[in-house]
């Protein structure tokens, strides 16, 4: 195929507005896969379970169109706002994209986030409308929003219903006539961008390149450019979505590449591969994997630590944008920090681990990475609660924000300014879509999107309003440490770094909490909420008066042995600290606790 017949598209959607839907039938249509294989390009388990895509999956389709024969690229793209650099990669290997809309929800919010992603890289965007056979289609309505929002012209709009297969015959044809053709030179030096990367238990890592310039084929020497590291190519090829072999990739190319590299974090989305000894300018906008939430993740039993251990360096080596450190901490012992890409990405790490390593583990309150200045100007990252300095003056603290899209039905715009207020939101631009939809554009703070933000938006807007954000710059905020202290001693696992105003609610809730959970003891126990220097809550959990247990002992000493046995399996569920006995259990319960 020369460079004249190769597409190269993404389809970009708000969540379930019927992306994967459509690229199954666009598959099957051109013959990819059997009619009925049911939504090929969502691989993982977590996908499956939750209905989105976290994982990318690329197929190159053959379309036959007025004689011709093209090679379609279709770049997925994921489908939540934790990996918005990696949509935006996806994208960059493409010259085009089909903006898909859900014909009753009309344009969401992710719609708007990724139509100016698209936008920004300069790509043909052709709008369509989707699920035109439900009974609640608003076609027109919604190609009006189309026009008004992104300034698109009507007549361009596609209107199909991917269930039932109308209209779809004119998708591919429009991405043959509206997306222009790469643009490569294959007599220049190689140049292709590694726009997305995974983990096979077979083959090692596989490495999905767009090819700008030049040719990769097997026994090519490469290099890495931003992991500075050079390898032999092993074997290239098309994904078709299985991998099929290859002599070469030509430019305008996309397809997999293996080249022996065995661990994904040295596959960096957004690098530049080019011929070893040969460099050429490297692609804008590359990124490495920033952590924006952290969490400490430790083994539920005290005894499990090797077995999370191993867990978490298999699962590490197929998640490149996750960031592993041992951590140690005195109220959960040996255990790891990690940074995630957002809230979910943590959310499905911890199930993967648990899914598909069977390590039971235990997840801290996530923390966002503020950065604290100290009295001299000197300044820490911060990436762990326990980690902010209590010994010496702190200066400033800056918090990370988000510029978060809110579009919503306009009967709820008030509810929801109401909502962003609370969460310490500032309003940067209010927009009236159509008559009866609103945009709202808001800074607000990444740690204020935890927790029950996104359930308390859809409660205000009865379902009806979205949400999507981009990475905004750092702001000051009296931020502080906030502990728990038992019996005087700080349990560093339980920590949080939280706004001045939050610091006493929240002390009394995790008071309040962890009094109540925590089994009576031999003596009384103290428990205090501490921030800025000061002591916000305290509870007390008073001493047991005598000794249950041996009440409940018969003579039977069989019965007397079970006892024990089980006894000694709760001891592992329990941590010590100092003269305090906690299940682990507790822990559990006070890591959700907002
Ligand atoms: P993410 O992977 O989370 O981004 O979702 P998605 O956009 O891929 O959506 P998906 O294809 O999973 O479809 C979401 C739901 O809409 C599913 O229940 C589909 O069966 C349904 N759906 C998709 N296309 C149509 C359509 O044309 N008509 C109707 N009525 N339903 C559709």
């Amino acid at each position: 195929f020369p460079p004249s017949h190769i597409r190269n598209f993404s389809i970009i959607a708000h969540v379930d507005h019927g992306k994967s839907t459509l690229a199954d039938r666009l598959l099957e249509l051109t013959g990819a896969i059997n009619p009925g294989a049911k939504q090929y390009l969502d691989k993982l388990q977590v996908e499956k379970e939750r209905g989105i895509t976290v994982k990318a999956q690329t197929a190159s389709l053959v379309f036959k169109h007025e004689g011709e024969q093209y090679l379609l690229n279709l770049i997925d793209t994921p489908g939540h706002v934790d990996f918005s650099y990696e949509v935006s990669r996806s994208l960059a290997a493409c010259q085009g994209a089909i903006l898909l809309v859900d014909a009753s929800q009309g344009v969401q919010a992710q719609t708007v986030a990724n139509f100016w992603l698209a936008f920004e890289q300069d790509l043909a965007i052709i709008p369509v409308l989707n699920k035109i056979d439900h009974p609640g289609a608003e076609p027109a309505r919604v190609t009006a929003q189309l026009a008004e929002a992104f300034d698109l012209d009507p007549a361009a709009v596609l209107a199909i219903s991917a269930k039932t297969g109308a209209g779809l015959d004119r998708v591919l044809p429009a991405v043959v006539e509206r997306v222009p053709p790469p643009r490569g030179d294959l007599a220049a030096p190689l140049r292709a961008l590694l726009f997305d990367a995974y983990h096979d238990e077979y083959r090692g890592v596989v490495c999905l390149l767009a090819v700008a310039d030049g040719a990769v084929g097997r026994g090519d020497r490469v290099t890495a450019a931003a992991a500075g590291q050079s390898y032999d190519v092993v074997e290239v090829g098309l994904l078709a979505p299985e991998p099929v072999p290859t002599p070469s990739l030509r430019a305008g190319q996309v397809g997999y590449v293996l080249a022996g590299m065995k661990d994904t974090r040295q596959a960096r989305v957004g690098d530049t591969w080019h011929a070893a000894r040969a460099p050429v300018p490297a692609f804008p906008g590359f990124k490495p994997a920033q952590s924006m939430v952290f969490a400490g993740i430790f083994p539920v039993s005290a005894d499990g630590h090797e077995r999370l251990a191993a867990a978490m360096a298999r699962l590490a080596l197929t998640d490149a944008s996750v960031a592993v450190r041992r951590e140690n901490s005195n109220a959960l012992g040996a255990g790891f920090r990690c940074g995630f890409l957002g809230l979910l990405h943590l959310d499905v790490f911890r199930q993967r681990l648990e899914q598909e390593h069977g390590a039971d583990v235990l997840v801290t309150a996530p923390t966002v990475p503020c950065r604290v200045v100290l009295q001299g100007g000197e300044s820490i990252e911060l990436s762990n609660p326990a980690d902010f300095p209590t010994d010496v003056r702190v200066e400033a603290v800056w918090e990370p924000t988000v510029r978060a899209t809110v579009v919503t039905p306009e009967e709820y715009v008030g509810a929801l300014m109401q909502l962003c207020t609370a969460a310490r939101g500032e309003l940067l631009d209010h927009v009236v879509l159509d008559p009866g939809r609103t945009m709202l554009k808001y800074t607000l703070p990444l740690a204020e999107l935890g927790g029950d933000f996104y359930d308390e938006l859809k409660s205000a807007s009865s379902g009806y309003a979205s949400l999507d954000y981009e990475e905004g710059e750092p702001r000051r905020a009296p931020m502080q440490r906030l502990d728990i202290l038992l019996n005087g001693e700080p349990v560093d696992a339980l920590a949080r770094i939280v706004h001045r105003d939050r610091a006493e609610p929240l002390g009394r809730r995790l008071c309040a909490a962890l009094a109540g959970a925590l089994p009576q003891q031999q003596f009384q126990v103290a428990v205090q909420a501490a921030a800025g220097g000061r002591v916000v809550a305290r509870d007390t959990i008073r001493a047991l008066r005598k000794n249950v247990l041996a009440k409940c002992y018969g003579g039977d000493v069989s019965r007397k042995r079970k006892l024990l046995e089980k006894q000694k399996e709760g001891k592992k569920r329990m941590r010590q600290l100092g003269s305090v006995e906690v299940p682990t259990d507790v822990f559990h319960d006070l890591m959700k606790v907002r």
